[in-house]
């Protein structure tokens, strides 16, 4: 298991750097992360948010998608967008409609350094994009308005407050 970096840490904003060793460290940071991403019943994880400022993030969405993207790149998206409620396991505890394009095309390598692309629509053209957001530094948060941002992180601070005096 891997702490999960929340709101505030630096590697959160970031821009993380592309991933040149396809060796057994990749393997395990990977298998890591998809063990914290299932224990914090996620459906995506990016490298920095275990703090790891590399260009990498898991997805496992039950039935449609289960693997790791490599140095990914988004090659296309949709002129439609989509909006839906959105949480991060980088801000827990918060949620907020975010409106981001429909769907999406992603290149990125595996494991073994190959690549392969993969178009996305719904749940999981949001959660490619929520995670290579998360590549450059940028959080769901920062696709809202100030006013909209503002009260999410309010609430968010409020929440975590409570959290850290419920502890004995
Ligand atoms: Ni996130």
């Amino acid at each position: 298991m891997l702490d999960i970096y929340t709101l505030g840490e630096e590697v959160l904003t970031e821009k993380c750097q592309p991933i040149t060793k396809f060796d057994s460290g990749l393997r395990v940071l990977v298998d890591a992360m998809f063990e914290t991403m299932a224990e914090a019943d996620g459906v995506g994880l990016a490298a920095p948010q275990v703090g790891v400022p590399n260009r990498l993030f898991v997805i496992n969405i039950k039935g449609v998608e289960r693997r790791a993207y490599v140095n990914p790149q988004i090659l296309e998206t949709s002129i439609e967008t989509d909006t839906a409620e959105e949480g991060c396991l980088s801000v827990p505890g918060v949620w907020h409609d975010v409106e981001r394009p429909a769907r999406v095309t992603v290149q990125a390598q595996d494991l073994e350094g190959k690549v392969f692309t993969v178009q996305g629509e719904g749940l999981l053209a949001r959660a490619l994009q929520h995670e290579y957001d998360h590549l450059n530094g940028t959080l769901f948060i920062d696709r809202l308005n100030d006013e909209e941002k503002e009260k999410v992180v309010k609430a968010y601070e409020k929440k975590n407050k409570a959290r850290r005096r419920s502890k004995p």
